[in-house]
């Protein structure tokens, strides 16, 4: 018998959500960011439910290659470009669309033969601090990429660090557009801004193409309402209850004791624990629905357990079914119970949990 412990990946719901990011931005192209093994949803999935897209975008080449293998025509956007000489055969040969947001990818581009166009897409660090060219430098790149020959085009890029928190002081969202808009005038190409925050809180960054990765998976970027944006939850985690314990006041619950009963109590054990990528970090009161009724984890998530309250549902028994989070209990609640992001929660997901389609 295997662990009743399951993700369910609703395709029609990652159909779903990428309309409603194209919704946002109707005269854009959409690259549906895949990466990290479709934020853990499984990248052949990813593949199927987003066959609408105009381009599939991730980090991992070899990622990049297994969906060639599988068949996908439509440009791939490797996130992060490439990482060595040796994986530009393999961008030629498989076609690759390239982020570049150094000049030691430069070197590399120009000590290259290419057979095919390279695409390139050239990143500006507008203010977000992690990759890119600052803007002072930006035209720099853009000039010795154009007199490459090899390179077809090239996309001005940048990446927003608070798409979802426009007012940030430490980077407002406008500040991050205006160098963008300063430093890429005049330059041609194509521009791409917008990830799912900025695509549906500010739709009219849209630009040429959009780049919306968390809120296909049902996921909010600020950990707002997805149902307010029209979202769907596309990973729904579901276990059963493995045991039941009565316990009396002053009981405690699991390693380090860190829930105690202050009445008489009946607590469920959930086959679900860290090493299925539950957050261990998950406080007493983190929500979790049993037998269609809400209640709350009681004691510390163990390696593949999880005690929770049953003393307010009196039909719960061992078999009862639990849900973690997904359908009617929002992965991005149960992430900011814990002190989490939804992202962390889908890319946690474990190898050794059972994943079906529905
Ligand atoms: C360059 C780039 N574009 C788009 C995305 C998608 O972001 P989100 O999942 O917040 O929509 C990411 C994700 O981190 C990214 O790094």
């Amino acid at each position: 018998m295997p662990r009743p412990l399951v993700a369910t990946i609703d395709l029609a719901a990652m159909r779903h959500n990428l309309d409603v990011a194209r919704r946002h931005a109707p005269t854009s192209k959409a690259w549906a960011v895949v990466k990290a093994n479709a934020y853990g949803h499984g990248l052949d999935r990813g593949m199927r439910a987003f066959s609408s897209a105009d381009g599939l975008a991730l980090i991992e080449v070899e990622g990049a290659v297994r969906l060639r293998d599988a068949g996908w025509r439509k440009p791939i956007l490797l996130l992060e470009g490439f990482f060595e000489p040796a994986d530009l055969p393999v961008v030629d040969q498989y076609q690759l669309q390239v982020a570049v947001h150094c000049n030691e990818q430069i070197d590399m581009i120009e000590r290259t033969s290419f057979r095919s166009p390279l695409h390139v897409h050239l990143k500006m660090n507008s203010g977000m601090n992690r990759l890119g060219f600052t803007p002072s430098v930006f035209r720099q790149a853009w000039e010795r990429l154009r007199a490459n020959r090899h390179v077809g085009s090239i996309t001005l890029m940048t990446h927003f660090a608070n798409a979802d928190d426009a007012g940030n002081p430490g980077m407002p969202l406008d500040r991050q557009v205006q160098r963008f808009l300063d430093a890429s005038e005049g330059l041609a190409g194509d521009r791409s801004l917008a990830n799912s925050a900025a695509t549906l809180i500010h739709p009219q960054l849209a630009a040429d193409w959009i780049r919306p990765g968390i809120m296909l998976y049902g996921g909010t970027p600020g950990g707002g309402s997805s149902e307010a944006y029209g979202l769907r939850a596309v990973m729904t985690l579901t276990s059963e209850i493995i045991g039941v314990q009565c316990v009396r006041p002053g009981d405690s619950v699991g390693y380090g004791s860190r829930f105690v009963a202050d009445r008489e109590m009946t607590i469920g054990i959930v086959a679900c624990g860290y090493a299925d990528g539950y957050p261990r970090h998950a406080p007493n009161g983190t929500p979790v629905i049993v037998d269609g009724h809400r209640t709350v984890i009681a004691g510390r998530v163990s390696m593949d357990m999880i005690s929770v309250d049953l003393t307010a549902i009196p039909s719960a028994r061992v078999g009862s079914k639990v849900t973690l989070w997904g359908d009617g209990l929002p992965i991005d609640e149960v992430a900011n119970a814990a002190g989490t992001i939804g992202y962390e929660l889908m890319c946690a997901l474990a190898p050794r949990v059972r994943v079906e389609d529905r």
